[in-house]
């Protein structure tokens, strides 16, 4: 009798940016990407192997119909085409949010789920293809196997797109503020925003040269612990990622006026010695790279300027667990 675990992924926060595919299907990226894998969101997914031939989904404990689970459903068709195997699941998956901390679910969500499969199906799967699986589901997904700094190497097939750690348990002084907008305006998501800078943004080649650079030059200041170095990398990376959807045609943003307003904010802080650097994914929350001693400042600061906003404080979290 097979004992039934749950795998359980953390979220993780670019600082060097995926942001276009080379091969939609097979989500391989154009360029590496960077990441921190953060401790305080996390998608915890226990799968059954069902008795009939179709696969159910509930997620934080709700039944997902067939609009909602389509994604889900197109990824296990996908796996079990893979690893030739008929198995159909009954998948429970719950995030695990701090009250609406503005981080998407879908690389904690892909990542446990791979791993989920992992265990239920026996496949033995090294932590290599493990994050090649969870690519498969979502770009992003493939760093949350890795705790701490995670690297993805873009590779050019389906063998040699993977993520690879950096550091799993860096020591070093970083801390990251979540600051949450809340609008209810329609987004475009990450994989219909990229496809669209991909194609039109007249600068896509330069990011592709950009991120080059960028990667070498972070990943010389993790090494070094210097966190200046990295919240300046960071921010300069991810502003270079909304300038694409800014010079797409149609041009489009992220961005709402709290955006802008938050970076205006940490501009200041950083002329009053404070340190704080921003990065921001594909919606308008803004999250903001401090040390222990600055993020208190940072936070009060925020919330006296700004009313409708909330923080949470997130620090560096772990690769795949089961529990
Ligand atoms: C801005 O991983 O969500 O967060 O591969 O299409 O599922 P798909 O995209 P996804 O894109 C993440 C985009 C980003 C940057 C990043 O996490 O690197």
């Amino acid at each position: 009798k097979t004992l039934v675990r749950t795998a359980r992924a953390f979220t993780n926060i670019a600082l060097i940016k995926y942001w276009g595919k080379k091969d939609q299907t097979l989500k391989l990226p154009w360029t590496n990407s960077l990441s921190l894998t953060l401790d305080r969101f996390y998608t915890d997914t226990k799968l059954t192997v069902a008795d009939n031939d179709h696969d159910t989904v509930y997620l934080n404990h709700k039944l997902l119909d067939e609009t909602q689970n389509k994604r889900i459903l197109k990824y296990l068709d996908t796996v079990r085409k893979f690893y030739s195997f008929d198995d159909h699941f009954i998948v429970d998956t719950v995030n695990h949010v701090p009250t609406s901390a503005g981080f998407a679910s879908s690389a904690s969500g892909f990542a446990a789920l791979a791993a989920a499969i992992n265990e239920t199906k026996q496949l033995n799967l090294n932590k290599k293809e493990l994050s090649i699986l969870a690519r498969n589901g979502s770009g992003s997904a493939s760093r949350s196997i890795y705790g701490g700094f995670v690297e993805w190497i873009a590779g050019d097939n389906n063998e040699t797109s993977f993520a690879t750690p950096i550091d799993e348990n860096p020591q070093i002084d970083l801390t990251l503020l979540s600051v949450v907008i809340n609008k209810g305006s329609k987004k475009i998501s990450s994989t219909v925003g990229m496809e669209n800078s991909v194609k039109t943004s007249p600068f896509y080649p330069n990011w592709v040269t950009l991120v080059a650079s960028e990667i070498k030059e972070i990943k010389q200041a993790i090494a070094k612990k210097d966190i200046q170095r990295i919240g300046e990398i960071a921010e300069h990376n991810a502003m270079s990622m909304h300038a694409l959807t800014l010079s797409a045609n149609p041009s489009f943003t992220y961005f709402e006026p709290e955006t802008i307003r938050i970076f205006q904010i940490i501009q200041e802080l950083r002329q009053k010695g404070i340190l704080a650097y921003a990065t921001i994914d594909a919606g308008p929350n803004v999250k903001i790279i401090c040390t222990n001693e600055s993020i208190t400042k940072v936070q009060k600061y925020i919330e006296e300027q700004l009313s409708n906003v909330s923080c949470v404080v997130a620090n560096i979290g772990s690769g795949i667990q089961y529990i």
